[in-house]
């Protein structure tokens, strides 16, 4: 029972969608989320890129692909001084942790790649994925309506 419990209490631990969609990404100005949309459709090209390449064996070229997502996502780029600080008022904690999270997984992602070690290249690649659908769970559910949980409430119409 006790052990029932703790799988239970695991399951409820991963956060699926249950922010509001007025989440702070909605209130960035129209340049940083276009930039944040950009370098979105650069990590979905970057993670193909990967999963071709560990699935042929040719590990090595993961490492640059790696290291670019650890080093280029938008909250990194050549922002100015402002729209950092806006970065960090405006998104919430958890998303800022989440993006941590992801650059901690791709550093360890091009470490294991120079060092050819397929499983875990295999298990940070997936710590990676569950990154990406951990934050658009909770902050892109506008783009991606499939996250979103069952409340007709405050829909918007267009
Ligand atoms: C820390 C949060 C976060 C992480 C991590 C994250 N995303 Fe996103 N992503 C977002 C948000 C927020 C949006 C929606 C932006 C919007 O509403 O236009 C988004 C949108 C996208 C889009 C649609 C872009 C567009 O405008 O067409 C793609 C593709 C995407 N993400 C891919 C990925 C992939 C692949 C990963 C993991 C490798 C990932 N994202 C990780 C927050 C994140």
């Amino acid at each position: 029972m006790k052990l029932l419990a703790i799988i239970l209490s695991l399951f409820f631990i991963v956060p699926i969608g249950n922010a509001s969609e007025n989440n702070g990404v909605s209130s960035l100005t129209p340049e940083l989320q276009l930039l944040l949309s950009k370098e979105m459709v650069q990590l979905k090209k970057g993670m193909n890129q990967i999963m071709d390449a560990y699935v042929t064996g040719e590990w090595n070229d993961i490492v640059p692909i790696a290291k670019k997502m650890e080093n280029s996502y938008v909250l990194r780029q050549g922002l100015s001084q402002d729209q950092i600080h806006e970065l960090h008022s405006k998104l919430p904690k958890e998303f800022l942790s989440l993006d941590e999270k992801f650059h901690y997984y791709s550093g360890m992602l091009a470490h294991v790649s120079e060092k050819k070690k397929a499983e875990l290249i295999g298990f940070y690649f997936s710590k990676m994925s569950e990154t990406c659908v951990n934050c658009h769970s909770l902050y892109a559910t506008k783009k991606f309506p499939s996250f979103k949980p069952n409340i007709e409430g405050d829909k918007h119409h267009h």
